[in-house]
């Protein structure tokens, strides 16, 4: 299987929300809920089996590519929950031999032993939220985990039967200088993980960053710190496939790759979004975001809508142009109607934003600084 969709329909990426993190961390806005006494594990998986009942039975999907247990904070589970849920899967929807298996995991919530549970599981690639290495970054960020528990939590994982590992590290951060940040990228890199996720810390709203700003690194420092970043990154051996995404050959994430390009996928679990294709539509439905009302309510989808015609070439490419791979105008005429002659492409062209071949478009250096600004070309 391709790492990139063709067809949105040819397969199916399947996303498991698991909502629950020890405590919220202050820059945060995933749909996330602090743990208050214990975690409700039975009564959430009993909903995910109504949810995934749900959505297969009266519909056929083609084989999944890859599954993701995202969160929150999907290794408060335990491995004997995780197994449950990919048991209810394998017995309700195809899977393709080589699926990828992800996991996210805090580092906070991790022993070995619970480790090596989820590979038993199933689970063949590990993603670890380490965030940085300096310890002062760590602090000011609220996280539950020291740099050494991180570092431990890496080795570990490694020294395990996964596929792959990632690790999630994010720069501009208080407490931050030009050294400690490159040092978190060299750290992550000794590890010798496959992929490193190197993300901006962006200020969301309704956070408590939001409301109480943190001393950070300034735009121009955090553009310069990107630059050096990618070329660190590039030094080490790590490609840059995605806009924060850097792996070592052949270790690109199966899931985000297909989602981004635009591929069908199925969310389950609170507040889980999808995206299918249904007699060249495209749907989007939203399950019930809170998780108490979403284990109370027999019915867990929330909203259903379906994306217009017109808002699909806005749509394909906020997701597909955060992959560096060209795109063929064939996918994107297909998948979006876009043709070289669409006038937002046009006026991306005229502003050096985009260069175009016969079959292939892509951005420039330009277009991807002010990729915001190309997006909203789309939207007008
Ligand atoms: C849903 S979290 C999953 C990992 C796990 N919950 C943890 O934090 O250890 C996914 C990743 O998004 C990144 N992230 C979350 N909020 C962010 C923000 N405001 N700015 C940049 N990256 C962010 C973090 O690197 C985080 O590990
Ligand atoms: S642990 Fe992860 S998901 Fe939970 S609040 Fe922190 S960053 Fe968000």
């Amino acid at each position: 299987m391709e790492q990139l969709a063709t067809q949105p329909d040819a397969a199916l990426a399947l996303y498991v929300h698991l909502p629950w993190c020890i405590r919220r961390c202050p820059y945060c806005d995933f749909n996330a809920h602090a743990l208050k006494g214990a975690l409700p594990e039975t009564a959430y998986l009993n909903a995910l089996k109504t949810d995934l009942q749900q959505a297969t039975e009266h519909r056929s999907f083609p084989p999944l590519v890859s599954i993701f247990f995202g969160g929150g904070t999907p290794s408060l589970f335990s491995p004997g929950a995780i197994q449950q849920i990919l048991d209810w899967i394998d017995a309700s929807m195809p899977i393709t031999p080589n699926c990828e298996i992800t996991l996210e995991a805090n580092p906070g919530t991790l022993e070995t032993e619970k480790l090596s549970g989820f590979c038993q599981a199933g689970i063949n690639r590990l993603s670890l939220g380490v965030q940085s290495f300096h310890q002062p970054s760590l602090q000011a960020l609220g996280r539950i985990h020291t740099a050494e528990t991180a570092y431990s939590a890496c080795s570990t994982a490694l020294s395990l039967d996964f596929n792959s590992v990632n690790i999630d590290l994010m720069f501009g951060l208080p407490q931050q200088t030009e050294a400690t940040a490159l040092k978190d990228l060299d750290r992550a890199i000794q590890t010798g993980c496959q992929h490193i996720s190197w993300y901006e810390l962006t200020i969301e709203p309704n956070t408590l960053f939001a409301h109480k700003p943190p001393q950070r690194p300034d735009a121009d420092t955090r553009a310069h710190w990107t630059a050096l970043g990618q070329k660190h990154l590039a030094a080490a051996g790590f490609n840059q496939y995605e806009v924060s995404a850097f792996c070592q050959p052949g270790f690109m994430c199966q899931h985000n790759s297909w989602i981004w390009s635009f591929g069908d996928y199925l969310g389950i679990g609170a507040g889980a979004h999808s995206k299918l294709t249904d007699a060249k539509e495209h749907i989007r439905l939203v399950r019930y975001r809170h998780p108490t009302t979403y284990i109370d309510r027999p019915n867990k989808v929330e909203v259903q809508t379906c994306i217009k015609p017109h808002e699909l070439p806005f749509e394909f490419l906020l997701n597909r142009l955060r992959i560096m791979q060209p795109i063929a105008w064939e996918t994107a005429q297909t998948f979006a109607g876009i043709t070289p002659s669409l006038q937002p492409i046009q006026q991306a062209l005229k502003k050096g934003f985009m260069t175009t071949t016969s079959t292939h478009f892509q951005l420039t250096d330009k277009g991807r600084w002010f990729l915001d600004d190309v997006i909203s070309l789309f939207l007008e």
